[in-house]
């Protein structure tokens, strides 16, 4: 592309993010296609010479954005609800023209350097001691894997060089986490070797939070029949529910018994910023290693998920490798982000944190994730007054889990209706929600967490919920 075009074409896209981003609720939430529509709707065979640029924006228009779910839609209340903003846009932006891959700190200082100081802002901002070191990786699901890969390394002498396959010398291995945690945690267990049976899932109790009684004689158990503990994950803001595990007496636990504990604080965790939830992180400290994602919960673009350890020398042991083509004279003084993950090559992620960071302050971000947690707190009062909608959990943030009561009265009946209310109030376009399961019973949710969701949205979607309630009923 010449310079000329590529600032013609710049600007054009520059001013369709601007309109975009002023109001992405013109467009339907929740994408309206048919599977299959947006691939039929391409060539199957890629183009033998160059296109115009006109020609694939427009068809970006005509055939791409109609199969958008817009996650930046202030009526987007599903799963974890999160934010492309401006400055983190523009910081990808930068990012991609300068396609620095920051695998040596000689591959781009600033890379490695901005990912020090950007993470160092947030551990000081959610509270967490010096004491924890940081690294940027994609996912909250690589993140846990790397925890759980560096508790393995503690435990299994010589893991790195002779694995865990056949070994008599290596029992059999426990990871425990609640019935509530995620399925990342299943999948770290998985690729990790230890087969799926490795992961023991403790009850909660009736707030959805781990029980620390019944992982104290889970774990008694295990040993007893010859289980090896090597982690446990304590979540900090539940996938379903929100619900927070009581870390300090889990750290407990783990401290008596010698096992990692990781803390999964992937959505919550940025609230411990927030006057009032500083308790939130208050126990992590005691954690072994934290995850919290940016890109959920702190307006940052997907992907951008911060690890947290104290023992990151646990971590560089089990990754570090440094074949003769990637050694530098400056690496005994230098970090070398490669030696932190499994991954080589590395985003120029710390950007868009440091950008977002700089572009809020700590007070804006804090105010906002005040207003979300008062709007979900607004919504869990209505359907709390309401004869027509029951709630099915604690909200101690900014998701709300609810359901319709069926005027029939019975769990079949209140299926059923939940889950037509649910397809109804999507099939609008103007609000999308999720569910889940609590207690065997499909709850609906709605997360609030979108910098342009303000009450009249979440006004809206009470008002919705009711109306089409009320028809199915
Ligand atoms: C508590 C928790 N942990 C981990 C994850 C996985 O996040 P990621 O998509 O960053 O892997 C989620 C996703 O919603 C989550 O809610």
């Amino acid at each position: 592309m010449d310079p000329e075009a590529f600032r013609r074409e710049a600007h054009r896209i520059a001013d369709w993010i601007a309109d975009y981003l002023d109001d992405p609720g013109r467009y339907p939430v929740l994408a309206q296609v048919r599977p299959g529509a947006i691939r039929d709707a391409l060539p199957s065979d890629p183009p033998v010479s160059s296109e115009p640029f006109d020609a694939i924006l427009h068809d970006f228009e005509r055939i791409i954005l109609p199969g958008i779910t817009h996650w930046n839609h202030p009526g987007f209340f599903a799963y974890f609800a999160i934010s492309g903003s401006g400055p983190g846009v523009l910081a990808e932006f930068l990012s991609a023209a300068l396609n620095v891959q920051a695998m040596l700190w000689r591959t781009s200082p600033a890379a490695t350097e901005l990912e020090e100081v950007a993470l160092g802002w947030l551990r000081k901002l959610i509270g967490l001691p010096e004491s924890f070191e940081g690294v940027i990786y994609d996912t909250a699901s690589i993140s846990t894997l790397h925890a759980l890969a560096a508790a393995r390394e503690v435990v299994v002498p010589r893991v790195r060089s002779e694995g865990i396959a056949g070994r008599a010398d290596v029992g059999r291995l426990r990871v425990y986490c609640s019935d509530q945690a995620h399925s990342s945690v299943d999948k770290a267990v998985i690729l990790l070797g230890l087969g799926h049976q490795a992961l023991r899932r403790v009850p909660c109790d009736a707030e959805y939070r781990m029980r620390p009684d019944a992982l104290a004689a889970a774990v008694a158990e295990d040993r007893a029949a010859g289980w090896t503990p090597l982690a446990v994950v304590a979540t900090v803001g539940t996938t379903s529910s929100t619900s927070v595990d009581p870390v300090g007496a889990i750290a407990q636990i783990c401290e008596r018994e010698g096992i990692w504990l990781h803390v999964d604080a992937a959505y919550a965790g940025v609230a411990a910023m927030v006057p009032g939830y500083e308790w939130v992180l208050r126990d992590a400290e005691r954690a072994d290693s934290l995850v919290v994602n940016p890109h959920k919960w702190l307006f940052t673009p997907f992907d951008l998920s911060a690890f947290y350890c104290r023992r990151m020398d646990v971590v560089r042991s089990a990754f570090a490798l440094t074949p003769e083509y990637l050694t530098t004279l400056e690496s005994a003084s230098v970090k070398n982000l490669m030696d932190t993950g499994v991954q080589l090559g590395r985003r120029f992620r710390s950007l868009k944190l440091w950008m977002v960071l700089r572009h809020f302050g700590a007070d804006g971000i804090r105010a906002r994730l005040a207003e979300h947690m008062r709007l979900a707190r607004l919504f869990a009062d209505w359907v709390d007054a309401s004869p027509t909608f029951e709630r099915m959990a604690p909200a101690p943030f900014s998701v709300v889990c609810f359901r319709a009561r069926p005027s029939s009265g019975d769990e079949g009946a209140a299926e059923l209706l939940n889950a037509r209310l649910l397809d109804a109030v999507n099939a609008t376009g103007e609000i999308f929600l999720s569910h889940t399961r609590l207690d065997g019973r499909l709850v609906l949710r709605l997360a609030v967490g979108n910098l342009r969701t303000t009450e009249a949205h979440v006004e809206r979607a009470w008002a919705l919920l009711q109306e089409k309630a009320a028809e199915l009923q």
